[in-house]
């Protein structure tokens, strides 16, 4: 089978780095691919956003299977035009992709559908959204319901933050037309967890579990990233708490969007807060998690190609869907002043010192410049590794990160150590 992958970042390193295990796959490409990815796949110069030409790419060479990595060409309706051409392609069609395009839209459905989520408002003026913030008081969570690159929420722990997020948003259009529409919701206390599903329109079949670590500091501390590091499972989502979910959460959900008409084919991640015993929807999101992918894929058993065949084909309950037991991390190196400002184009040295067969440097923000491997991204390099336990693998993790250095790179120490306290 000849596999396109579109997307560039550590997640879609992942991705083809699973994909090119398998004995189906004679030819990948990837769209528009990094360095790191170049080693394992044929990299083309096409945009995540450049519909027609990925169309063009995908036909003049026959490609069997595309898998859409990011959200963006979901949003855009990359899965209905390749399927309108004839062309297998995994991840949701657009309509279903509006679980994540549009928070309002999920909301609703999640509302509709009776899945466990904060209570919320959803505006399209900022009168009225400044008004309901004033009756309500605070703690209390803005957020624009368009796409924001994971910048558009606001947990605001005064009226005022989150006065002045509504302005932000919707008078001053920091988000474009993504801030058309503000949702605005209870604020929830407890421990965040990603479970995600492989899902074929009929039935969703969880992942193992994860967590991201979305602050950019040790401790949770600091403005919120793009995920600073991840590791799986994450004991938090325990046993018995990941059948609750998948009773309360991605049951309705496939059922809910197959009788919208908008049946779920492709990755449904679910956003978990769990407090308590008790789990709550956050968000969801309709394509693998960056950086979950990264130690999720790592622990997956089973051939990735034949998993997405059967979710496209509506035989999900037909295969067995195996994990291996030891766990992974992913701890992701990033460029000083991220999520803020940063310097971009330093040499990366010490990548050819990685030569642990149980670790992985997958790429996200490199590129390649007069044959060195330098720094283009906020979040750079995602160090990952697999151990007996976590702590193992923690450790190797981290070994491995020290080997890597740039000027300004920086890296949170304590991922992973939350599901450490819960041994
Ligand atoms: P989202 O993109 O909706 O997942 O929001 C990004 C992050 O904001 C989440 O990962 C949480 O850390 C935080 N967040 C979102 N909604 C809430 C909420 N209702 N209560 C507390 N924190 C939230
Ligand atoms: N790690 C969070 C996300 O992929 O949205």
């Amino acid at each position: 089978m000849k596999v396109l992958v579109i997307g560039g970042g550590g997640r879609e390193h992942a991705l083809v780095w699973k994909i090119a295990q398998s004995p189906k796959v004679t030819a990948l490409y990837c769209a528009p691919g990094n360095p790191g990815i170049e080693g394992l796949a044929e990299c083309v110069n096409i945009a995540v956003d450049d519909l027609p030409a990925l169309l063009a790419f995908a036909q003049k060479q026959a490609i069997d299977l595309t898998v859409v990595g990011p959200e963006l060409p979901l949003t855009l309706g990359v899965v209905d035009l390749f399927q309108a051409h004839g062309l297998k392609v995994f991840g949701p069609a657009q309509g279903a992709a509006e679980l994540e395009g549009s928070k309002a839209y999920c909301k609703m459905i999640m509302e509709k559908y009776s899945v466990p989520t904060a209570a919320h408002r959803t505006f399209t003026d900022a009168a009225s959204a400044i008004a309901y913030i004033e009756a309500q008081g605070a703690p209390i969570v803005v957020k624009a319901s368009g796409l924001a690159a994971g910048k558009g929420v606001t947990v605001a722990q005064t009226k005022e933050e989150a006065i002045a997020a509504v302005r932000d948003i919707m008078e001053n259009r920091i988000f474009g037309t993504s801030g058309d529409e503000v949702v605005i919701e209870d604020f929830l206390k407890g421990e965040e967890a990603s479970l995600l599903a492989f899902c074929d329109g009929k039935r969703a079949v969880p992942m193992v579990s994860s967590q991201d670590h979305k602050q950019v500091f040790d401790g949770d501390r600091g403005p919120n990233t793009g995920g600073m590091g991840a590791y799986s499972p994450a004991p938090v989502l325990t046993d018995a708490l990941t059948h609750e979910a998948q009773r309360l959460v991605l049951d309705p959900m496939v059922r809910g969007m197959a009788a919208e008409g908008r049946p779920f084919v492709g990755i449904l991640y679910g956003g978990l807060m769990i407090d308590n015993g008790q789990i709550k929807v956050l968000e969801f999101n309709v394509r693998f998690g960056d950086p979950e992918a990264q130690p999720v894929l790592m622990r997956l058993k089973s051939d990735l190609v034949d998993i997405m065949l059967a979710c496209i084909e509506g035989r999900l309950d037909e295969i067995t869907i195996e994990w291996h037991e030891a766990p992974a991390v992913c701890v992701v190196l990033a460029s000083g002043g991220y999520p803020g400002d940063y310097t971009k184009g330093f040499p990366i040295h010490g990548l050819d010192r990685v030569s642990d067969p149980d670790a992985f440097v997958f790429h996200a923000g490199t590129a390649k410049r007069d044959g060195a491997i330098v720094n283009t991204g906020g979040r750079v390099l995602g160090v990952t590794a697999r151990g007996a336990s976590l702590q193992e693998a923690i450790d190797r993790a981290y070994q491995n990160v020290d080997l890597i250095s740039w000027e300004g790179a920086f890296c949170r120490r304590d991922i992973g150590a939350k599901g450490l306290k819960k041994r």
